[in-house]
């Protein structure tokens, strides 16, 4: 069931205390990436969401680094394409590019100008949500090529940093949530 894959995800993220810096809880996803049945509940859950509330998906956006990891496999799910939006100076060509503030640091996000057509429907996909900065970067970037954005995914969703918010209109739905 979905209640179960949900734990098999939740009991896999580790967390570690003042990890990279003080003060933060690092939560990590290797494990999930580790267990093969972990990583597949999470692809059932992401399409099970998206085929419930999205009648058209055109490509799936993944963030660097670690919504590269989520984002292809579940693109295959719907027969799509995959995108990905990666740190500046990685892509070659005419790209589009935007700057943003994390959590810890400060950091620019790229995308090629042919990733995306204009009034393509986008799902954006990441490991974790955090402060919503790069993914609120990630989103301008789709804007900007005039695509459409129709929901922002991660696997977990830090609530008390209000990344939700930060984002709004567009909505996010996340697998697991912590404080
Ligand atoms: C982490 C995480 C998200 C982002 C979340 O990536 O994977 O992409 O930070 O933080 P935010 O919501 O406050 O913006 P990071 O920038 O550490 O890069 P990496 O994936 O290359 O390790
Ligand atoms: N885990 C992984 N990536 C992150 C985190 C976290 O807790 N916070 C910001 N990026």
């Amino acid at each position: 069931s979905d209640q179960e894959k949900e734990a098999i995800i939740r009991r896999a993220v580790r967390a570690f205390p003042d990890f990279p810096s003080p003060g933060i809880c690092f939560r990590d996803i290797t494990p999930v990436l580790k267990d093969p049945l972990a990583f597949c509940s999470a692809i059932d859950l992401f399409e099970r969401h998206l085929r419930a509330n999205f009648p058209k998906i055109d490509v799936i956006a993944g963030l660097d680094s670690r919504g590269f990891l989520f984002g292809p496999s579940l693109a295959q799910r719907f027969n799509i394409g995959f995108l990905l939006i990666r740190k500046k100076g990685k892509l070659p060509g005419p790209t589009e590019s935007v700057s943003y503030s994390l959590e810890y640091g400060k950091a620019e996000l790229e995308m090629q100008c042919d990733a995306v057509e204009a009034g393509q429907k986008v799902v954006l996909i990441d490991d974790l949500l955090a402060t919503g900065g790069t993914m609120n970067a990630a989103c301008e970037l789709i804007k900007r090529r005039n695509a459409e954005i129709l929901e922002c995914l991660v696997v977990i969703e830090l609530k008390s940093l209000n990344g939700a918010e930060k984002l709004k209109p567009y909505p996010v739905h996340s697998l697991l949530q912590y404080d």
